[in-house]
C-alpha cells in the first residue's frame, strides 16, 4: 500500500501549491475525479482477494475523504486571501477632505423674478405669461396703440422678416409685457389679479439698455377699483420689496395709450457716498409706469369698461434687481462672465419669503 502514501503525498503537496480556483479544480480531477488516480485505484478492488480488499477499501476511502477536505480548506483559505487583498487595496480614508466640486449660481435676474412673484402671490396674484413673439395686434393695437400712434416709434420695435408678397400683419419681438393683459383677459375675462414677468425686446444699447431685458405687468380688474387701490398696491410691493418700512412713493403725471389716467411712480431715495439707499435722502428715481387701464383696452379684450374697471403697472425686473442689490452695469447680466456670476448670483437656498426677503 506504498502507492496510497505516495498519492497522499502527491496531491497533498499539488492543493497546497494551488494559488487559485482554476488550478485547485485541475488537481480534484486529476485526484478524485471521475477519471482520476484515487478512481482509477479503486477500480483495482474488484481483481483483489477479500482479505485485501478489506485492507485496501477503507486506506482508499480515507484518502479520497482526505483530499477531499484538503481542497475544501484550500479554497477557503484562497478565497479568504483575496478578500484580505480586496479590504487593503479598496481601504478608503474617510476622513480626508473631499474635493472642491462646483456650485452654481442663481441668476439675480431670476432670484429678483421670484421675489416679485412671491410678494405679488401674498397679495393675491397669480402669475400669467405670453408669447414672446408677438403679433402687432397684442402688442399695439389692442393696447390703443393704432398704427399710426407715435408711440410705435417709440418702442425701436424689432420686426420679424416677411416674404415678399406676404401681406399678413406683421409680427414682432414683444417690446413689453403689456400685451399679457389683453391675452389673460380675452382668456379669462374679469375680475382678475395677475402679474406677468418675462423677457421684452427693443433695439437699444448702453449702460442702461440691452436688446433683451425683463418686466413685469400688473393687471387688476374689478367693479370697484380706484386709483387708490393702486398707491397702496406698489407702495406695499416697493416696502416688501426693497425691506425698508418706510418707502415713499411720488405719483407723476404721464402718459401712456393704454392708461387713462396714467402715472409714472418714482421711488424717494439717497445717492450719499455713490451708494442708493431706499427711503432716504430726498433724490427721486423713476421705477414704472402705471395707471388706470384704458377702457378701449378693456373692450379690445372683450371686457365691458361700463361694468369693470382696474389698473394696470409695468416695471423693469432687471432695473429693480440694479438697484437692490448694487449692480451698477446693465449689460453685465447678460455678458455670461462666470466671476460676475459668482460675485452677484445666490445660493439656491437664498430662498425669496413671502415678503420678499431672503430667508437663508
Ligand atoms: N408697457 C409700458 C412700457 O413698456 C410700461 C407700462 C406703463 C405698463 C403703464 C403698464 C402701464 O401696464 O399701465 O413702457
Amino acid at each position: 500500500m506504498d502507492g496510497i502514501q505516495e498519492l497522499k503525498a502527491k496531491y497533498l503537496g499539488e492543493i497546497a501549491d494551488a494559488g487559485d480556483e482554476s488550478s485547485i479544480e485541475a488537481v480534484r480531477l486529476a485526484a478524485v475525479g471521475k477519471k482520476g488516480e484515487v478512481a482509477l485505484e479503486m477500480r483495482k478492488l474488484g481483481k483483489m482477494t477479500p482479505e485485501e480488499r478489506q485492507v485496501a477499501g477503507p486506506k482508499l476511502n480515507a484518502l479520497k475523504d482526505e483530499i477531499n477536505s484538503a481542497i475544501a480548506a484550500r479554497k477557503a483559505s484562497l478565497a479568504d486571501a483575496a478578500l484580505e487583498e480586496r479590504l487593503r487595496s479598496e481601504w478608503l480614508d474617510v476622513t480626508q477632505p473631499s474635493r472642491p466640486s462646483q456650485t452654481g449660481t442663481i441668476h439675480p435676474i431670476s432670484q429678483v423674478t421670484e421675489e416679485i412673484i412671491a410678494i405679488f402671490a401674498d397679495l393675491g396674484y397669480s402669475v400669467a405669461e405670453g408669447p414672446q413673439i408677438e403679433n402687432d395686434f397684442y402688442n399695439f393695437d389692442a393696447l390703443n396703440i393704432p398704427p399710426e400712434h407715435p408711440a410705435r416709434q417709440e418702442f425701436d420695435t424689432f420686426y420679424m422678416h416677411r416674404d415678399e408678397g406676404d401681406n399678413r400683419p406683421p409680427h414682432v419681438l414683444r417690446t413689453h409685457t403689456s400685451p399679457v393683459q389683453i391675452r389673460h383677459m380675452e382668456k379669462h375675462g374679469a375680475p382678475c389679479r395677475i402679474i406677468a414677468p418675462g423677457r421684452v425686446y427693443r433695439s437699444d444699447y448702453d449702460q442702461t439698455h440691452t436688446p433683451m431685458f425683463h418686466q413685469v405687468e400688473g393687471l387688476a380688474i374689478d367693479k370697484n377699483i380706484s386709483m387708490a387701490n393702486l398707491k397702496w398696491t406698489l407702495e406695499e410691493f416697493c416696502r416688501a420689496f426693497f425691506e425698508v418700512d418706510n418707502v415713499e412713493l411720488k405719483f407723476r403725471a404721464s402718459h401712456f395709450p393704454f392708461t387713462e389716467p396714467s402715472a409714472e411712480v418714482d421711488i424717494k431715495c439717497s445717492w450719499a457716498g455713490g451708494q442708493l439707499k431706499i427711503g432716504e435722502g430726498d433724490d427721486w428715481m423713476e421705477i414704472l409706469g402705471s395707471g388706470m387701464v384704458h377702457p378701449k383696452v378693456l373692450s379690445a379684450a372683450g371686457v365691458d369698461p361700463s361694468e369693470y374697471q382696474g389698473f394696470a403697472f409695468g416695471m423693469g425686473i432687471d432695473r429693480l434687481a440694479m438697484l437692490k442689490y448694487g449692480i451698477p452695469d446693465l449689460r453685465a447680466f447678460f455678458d455670461s462672465d462666470l466671476r460676475w456670476l459668482r460675485h452677484y448670483g445666490f445660493a439656491s437656498l437664498d430662498m425669496p419669503n413671502m415678503h420678499g426677503g431672503i430667508s437663508k
